[in-house]
């Protein structure tokens, strides 16, 4: 079965593309005291042209009233998007903003002019403790886009669109892109796909990538195979590491024209994984902290906003 989908797809010209990097996500605290798992930016991968940053957050397991959240802080220059997969998370901001992220929401925030928000745990969530867990991706906004007002698409759970092959192994929530016929609902300014798969045990899946996009994928749970023309270029990950692709095929050659990635769960476990790609911008980066922009004038020009509060803050009411 996995070879007559090869061989298929190598006579329709799809290249697969060949691993470059695999690293594990590093342990750090961030905000208040959460832990989460980096997988990039480190002193390996610091910039995946568009995106800068992915963070794991948890999973956390929280005693009642211990649960930690990120309190007031600036982004300025680019989106964040969080995916929640456990736990409940409030968000605030200086735009009079506020709502509560529960287990399968989507938050695509454009910080673009600038922004203060806090991303603090749910107060019934904290009250209770429970599973934290959810993911944080750092999009990059092309220069002409930088400065547009601030922005928020909240995507609820039962509204991500869910594909799902015909002999029901492979599922994907479509958060940005398409993959297995469904085109998620989210407007983005830089060109991206983000899709959640979860594999049965054993099941294979090749999803088509654009050839000019950067593309990685991060391991949620269990393992994976990637590769698909020749066992011995195959490459495996587990949980907790990301996975860089080459803009080589397995063949070494320039994978130009129609390319994708071919992954499998193994025979005894299912397979939980991100697949994230998008169109590079191409443009100098300038980045310090929260604030990402294409040149050092722009980002001391940010700072000195937020310190004189003009980025705005949060209002005790709400
Ligand atoms: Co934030």
């Amino acid at each position: 079965m996995h070879s007559i989908e090869n061989k298929q797809g190598q006579e329709s010209g799809t290249k697969v593309l060949a691993v470059k990097h695999v690293v594990q996500a590093q342990t750090v605290m961030e905000g208040a005291g959460v832990q989460v798992r980096r997988a990039f930016p480190t002193r390996q991968i610091d910039y995946f042209d568009p995106f800068l940053l992915l963070d794991e957050m948890g999973p956390t397991d929280f005693r009642p009233n211990a649960a930690k959240g990120f309190p007031d802080h600036p982004h300025k220059g680019f989106e964040t998007v969080t995916y929640l997969l456990a736990g409940g998370m409030r968000h605030r901001d200086s735009a009079g903003n506020s709502g509560v992220l529960r287990p399968g929401d989507v938050q695509w925030m454009t910080a673009g002019s600038g922004i203060v928000h806090s991303e603090m745990p749910d107060p019934e969530f904290a009250r209770t403790g429970g599973l934290m867990h959810g993911f944080q991706l750092w999009v990059n906004l092309p220069r002409k886009d930088k400065l547009v007002p601030p922005r928020y698409q909240d995507l609820a759970a039962e509204k991500v669109p869910v594909g799902e092959s015909a002999d029901g192994l492979v599922k994907v929530k479509v958060i940005a892109g398409e993959a297995l016929g469904v085109v998620a609902p989210i407007e983005t300014h830089t060109e991206i796909m983000y899709l959640h798969f979860t594999l049965a045990p054993g099941a294979t899946f090749v999803q088509p990538v654009p050839s000019e996009y950067n593309t990685m994928a991060y391991v949620v749970s269990g393992a994976v195979t990637f590769g698909a023309s020749d066992l011995s270029r195959v490459r495996k990950a587990t949980s907790g590491q990301l996975v860089i692709f080459d803009r080589l095929d397995e063949d070494g050659q320039n994978a130009d024209g129609s390319t994708a990635v071919a992954f499998t769960a193994p025979a005894n476990e299912s397979l939980e994984l991100l697949l994230i790609g998008g169109r590079p911008l191409s443009e100098p980066v300038a980045r310090y902290g929260p604030f990402v922009m294409n040149t050092k004038e722009e980002i001391m020009e940010a700072v000195q906003q937020y310190q004189d509060g003009k980025l705005g803050e949060i209002s005790a009411g709400h």
